[in-house]
C-alpha cells in the first residue's frame, strides 16, 4: 500500500517536472500564474477604491484582511510563489526564444523580438520593483518609519493617512502612475495570452479577448492611477 503510493507520487512528480521543463509547460505555468496574480491585482484595486468611501471604511478593511492569519499567510504564499514561477518560467521561456531566433538568424546577424514581447519583459521588470519599493512602503513600512505608528480614532493603524502622506509626495505619485500604466500596458498583452496559452485560440475568441484584455487594463489604470491623483488634488485629505 505505501510503495504504490510511494510509486504514484514519484510519477505525478515526474509529470510536473516534464511538464516544467518543456516551452509549452512553462507557458501554462505562466498562464495560470498570471491570471492569479491578475484576480489578485483586480481585488486590491476594488479595496483601495475604499480610500473614497472615507478613512473608517478603509481602515476597517485593512483590520479586516489582516486579522486572519492563517488566511493572510495562506495568500501571501500562493501570491509569493506565482511571482516566483511567473518571473523564472517567462525568463526561461525568453532565453529559449533568444537562442532559437539566434541560430534561425545567425547568417544575418539579426537579434529581432516582436513588440509584444519586449514591451512584457520590460513592463515585467519594471512591475517587480514596483512591487519591491511598495512592500517596503506599505507593508513592511520601513520607508517611513512613522507610518507605523499612526493610528485613528478607534484605534486601528490609519491606512487611509498612510496613503495620503505617502501620495503627497508627487515623485512617489508620478512613480506609480507610471508603474500602473506599465501594469496596464503588461496585463492588456497578458491577460489575453493566458487564455490562448489555456486553449481560447479560435480567431473570433482571440479578437474578443484582445478587447476585453485592453479594456480591463484600462479600467485598472484609471483606478489604480485615480488614487495617486485624488490625493495629488486634494480631492481625498
Ligand atoms: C495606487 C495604487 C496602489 C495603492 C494605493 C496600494 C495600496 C496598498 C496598501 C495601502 C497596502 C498595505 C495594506 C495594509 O498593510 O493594510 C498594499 C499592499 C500590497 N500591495 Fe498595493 N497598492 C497599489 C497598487 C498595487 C499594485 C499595482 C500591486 C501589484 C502589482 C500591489 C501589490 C500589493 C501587495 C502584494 C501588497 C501586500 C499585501 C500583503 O500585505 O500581503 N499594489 N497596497
Amino acid at each position: 500500500m505505501a510503495a504504490t503510493a510511494r510509486s504514484l507520487r514519484a510519477s505525478f512528480s515526474g509529470v510536473l517536472m516534464r511538464l516544467w521543463r518543456s516551452s509549452l509547460g512553462k507557458k501554462y505555468v505562466m498562464a495560470v500564474t498570471g491570471l492569479i496574480l491578475f484576480a489578485f491585482v483586480v481585488g486590491h484595486l476594488l479595496g483601495n477604491l475604499l480610500i473614497f468611501a472615507g478613512r473608517t471604511q478603509i481602515n476597517e478593511y485593512a483590520q479586516v484582511l489582516k486579522s486572519n492569519l492563517p488566511l493572510l499567510w495562506s495568500a501571501r504564499l500562493v501570491l509569493l510563489v506565482s511571482v516566483v514561477l511567473h518571473v523564472v518560467a517567462a525568463s526561461q521561456l525568453a532565453h529559449t526564444d533568444r537562442r532559437a531566433r539566434r541560430i534561425r538568424y545567425s547568417k544575418f546577424h539579426i537579434l529581432d523580438s516582436t513588440l509584444a514581447n519586449r514591451t512584457l519583459i520590460v513592463s515585467g521588470l519594471v512591475i517587480l520593483g514596483f512591487v519591491i519599493f511598495h512592500l517596503a512602503q506599505f507593508t513592511l513600512l520601513v520607508v517611513d518609519r512613522s507610518y507605523a505608528t499612526l493610528v485613528d480614532a478607534a484605534g486601528r493603524h490609519d491606512v487611509h493617512r498612510m496613503m495620503i502622506e505617502g501620495f503627497q509626495n508627487p515623485v512617489v505619485s508620478v512613480f506609480y502612475i507610471i508603474s500602473v500604466a506599465l501594469l496596464s500596458l503588461h496585463l492588456s498583452h497578458g491577460v489575453a495570452s493566458s487564455f490562448q496559452s489555456l486553449g481560447a485560440r479560435s480567431k473570433k475568441i482571440e479578437w474578443n479577448l484582445k478587447r476585453v484584455s485592453l479594456i480591463v487594463a484600462i479600467v485598472l489604470f484609471a483606478g489604480f492611477a485615480s488614487i495617486p491623483v485624488a490625493v495629488l488634488t486634494g480631492l481625498v485629505k
